[in-house]
């Protein structure tokens, strides 16, 4: 018995030593290859020209947008951490689609590289996106949006870092805009109909073990009157405009997505991450974000 195991222990070590499929220093560089300043931006150009609509559509219907590394690590300002090629075909192309929501989120247009700045495989930039809001009278407003971005051999999004700049001001902009004399009035009119919306996805789409409320009025009740509506970095927190976010994407799979609306904001939702944790987390693993120096 002690001997058999010792045996298919050395015979695992050297099938594992004799046929390396891939070495780590393979993998390191098929991470971070050198693509250069013209190819970084041109890949830059790809990005936001899918992620304009209609052009996002085709994007989501993938399902698994080639855009994104299979083993994709995102995080954006203000909301949580996004992990894989599904997850992030949809928070990046699915969320921003048209749809019968009342809903903060718009739909993305014509758009402006206005900074810029690659090295190796990492590109930074500042781009302003024209954005029209339909749940606010068809506003259109321009959003600048700060990305860190690093790219893979196969040209695949591996990581993003993404900022939305002035988003507590925008968010301000789209809510009084609904009614300029009265903020009050504002904010009312845009909570109640926010929880109404949520409420009704949830009546379409989260049935059986996905179902979070056992009526309107409950979930009513408690996305208007059991927690906050949320500050504009709140949309990773336990919040009405967190829930906001997440109910877009309850269409694309019920079954990941209901809990984020639901009492228990299902991860997404929360108030676990301190603002200590949440500025010293280490998240990204796949890729440096300072460019390492090219061997000589
Ligand atoms: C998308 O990718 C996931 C994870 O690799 C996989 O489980 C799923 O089947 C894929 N879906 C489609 C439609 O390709
Ligand atoms: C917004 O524009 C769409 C067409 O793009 C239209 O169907 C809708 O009625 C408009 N909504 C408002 C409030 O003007
Ligand atoms: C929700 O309802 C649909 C349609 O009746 C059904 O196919 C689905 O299995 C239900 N989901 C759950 C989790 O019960």
């Amino acid at each position: 018995m002690k001997l058999l195991s010792l045996t298919s222990v050395s015979c695992a070590l050297a099938i594992a030593t004799a046929t390396p499929l891939v070495s780590s220093r393979d993998v390191k560089s098929a991470q971070t290859p050198n693509l250069g300043y013209d190819e970084l931006l041109s890949l830059q150009h790809q990005f936001w020209n899918k992620f304009k609509y209609p052009n996002n559509i085709k994007e989501a219907e993938s399902i698994n947008s080639t855009v994104f590394s299979e083993d994709v690590q995102g995080r954006v300002s203000d909301t949580r951490n996004f992990v894989g090629r599904e997850l992030n075909t949809e928070y990046i192309f699915g969320l921003f689609t048209p749809s019968d929501s009342a809903s903060i989120i718009g739909r993305p247009g014509d758009y402006e590289i206005v900074q810029f700045v690659a090295n190796k495989n990492i590109a930074v930039a500042s781009t302003t996106v024209q954005f029209i809001f339909p749940s606010f009278n068809n506003i259109s407003l321009p959003v600048r949006i700060d990305t860190w971005l690093t790219w893979n051999a196969a040209r695949e999004i591996s990581q993003y870092d993404v900022t939305f700049r002035w988003f507590g001001y925008l968010l301000k902009t789209l809510i009084l805009g609904l009614n300029p004399d009265d903020p009050v009035k504002s904010q009312t009119a845009a909570v109640n109909s926010m929880a109404a919306s949520i409420c009704a996805t949830h009546t379409t789409y989260c049935n059986g073990t996905n179902t979070q409320y056992e009526s309107q009025d409950e979930c009513y009740n408690f996305l208007t009157q059991d927690i906050r509506v949320g500050q504009s970095f709140e949309l990773g927190m336990n919040t009405l405009l967190c829930r906001n976010v997440h109910e877009i994407m309850i269409k694309y799979r019920p079954d990941v997505h209901c809990s984020h609306i639901g009492k228990t904001g299902g991860g997404m939702c929360d108030d676990s991450i301190s603002y200590e944790t949440k500025v010293q987390e280490q998240y990204f693993t796949n890729s440096p974000w300072i460019p390492t120096q090219t061997a000589v």
